[in-house]
């Protein structure tokens, strides 16, 4: 039986980044985060937790010893390891990475089978959001496969795996623009683009100068209120919008902010919204 450890360590949010630091120059072979103070965050709210708990598999020859000190000078608490199975790690794995079919898409790592009728996208997420697994990112692929989006300029503000400019791409718009300001996020998301054979522009920032016939942004609800002036101007008039990330009880909030959207019913998964909208043709 080949073993590897299991390792779980609790930190402050803002120092997540150096222990993963710190796990990948000690070979981790996988990182996850989760929410340290309720055992049930949810990823996509993971810039809003206070605690983070890290677990990381690593390979059994690991200085465990090493690792916890380490994580103790970090100011880390709760370090925890367990020897296990790397053949039932691997095996669980492959069952959580099963293909998944959201509307026409079918998405998995490696690249899926599809039916002629579907259309298969290859999306590795590495330590980006957007497997097409949460509802945010299933609601804005159903949303976006609903529209005729041939000949058109598609922004993704806030990309993830860029899971949605790829699909907008492979739907038979003319661009599609991935914005996101997390450097791994935007490697993450070239390396999908040609995994999946489209070419995507990609940018840390969202600049002013550009204009789009459609946007989505699947952020939390705060950075699409920070965000609204700038979202709402890159729109052309007349352009969709679709914005999820967002919580049932913030919808409101949040149809207020942009003012000059005309909002259609929200559609609602489990605890979370997509609000899309057309940008009013006069401005105000
Ligand atoms: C929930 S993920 C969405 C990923 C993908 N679009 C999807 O729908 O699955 C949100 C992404 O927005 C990025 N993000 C957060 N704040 C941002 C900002 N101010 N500017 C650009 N990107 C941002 C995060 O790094 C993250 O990759």
């Amino acid at each position: 039986m080949t073993t590897i450890y299991e390792v779980s360590i609790c930190c402050a949010s803002d120092r997540v980044n150096d222990l993963e630091d710190m796990l990948e120059q000690a070979h981790a072979i996988s990182i996850t985060l989760r929410n340290g103070d309720t055992n049930n965050g949810d990823p996509i709210l993971e810039g809003e937790w206070r605690i983070t708990q890290i677990i990381a598999l690593l390979p059994s020859q690991t200085d465990l010893v090493a690792i916890e000190r380490t994580a103790e000078v970090l100011g880390c608490h709760g370090f925890q390891s367990r020897l296990i199975d790397k053949s039932e790690w691997a095996e669980q794995l492959i069952q959580t990475q099963a293909d998944l079919v959201v509307g026409p898409f079918v998405i998995g790592d490696p690249r899926p089978s599809a039916k002629p009728s579907q259309i298969a996208l290859e999306i590795s997420a590495g330590l980006a959001f957007g497997t097409g697994a949460h509802e945010t990112t299933a609601m804005c692929l159903e949303w976006l496969a609903e529209r005729n989006l041939s000949g058109k300029h598609v922004l993704d503000f806030g990309c993830g795996t860029g899971i949605l400019a790829i699909a907008a791409m492979k739907l038979g718009a003319s661009s599609a623009t991935a914005i996101d300001d997390d450097e791994t996020a935007l490697t993450i998301a070239s390396e999908n683009a040609t995994k999946n054979g489209v070419k995507l522009s990609i940018s840390d920032r969202l600049r002013e100068e550009n204009q789009f016939d459609l946007v989505t942004s699947n952020i939390y609800a705060d950075t699409l209120i920070e965000y609204k002036d700038q979202v709402e101007h890159v729109l052309k008039p007349g352009g969709l919008l679709a914005l999820s990330g967002i919580l049932e009880s913030q919808s409101t909030q949040i149809e207020k902010a942009y003012e000059r959207i005309r909002f259609k019913p929200v559609q609602l998964r489990n605890d979370w919204v997509l609000l899309t909208g057309l940008k009013q043709p006069q401005e105000r």
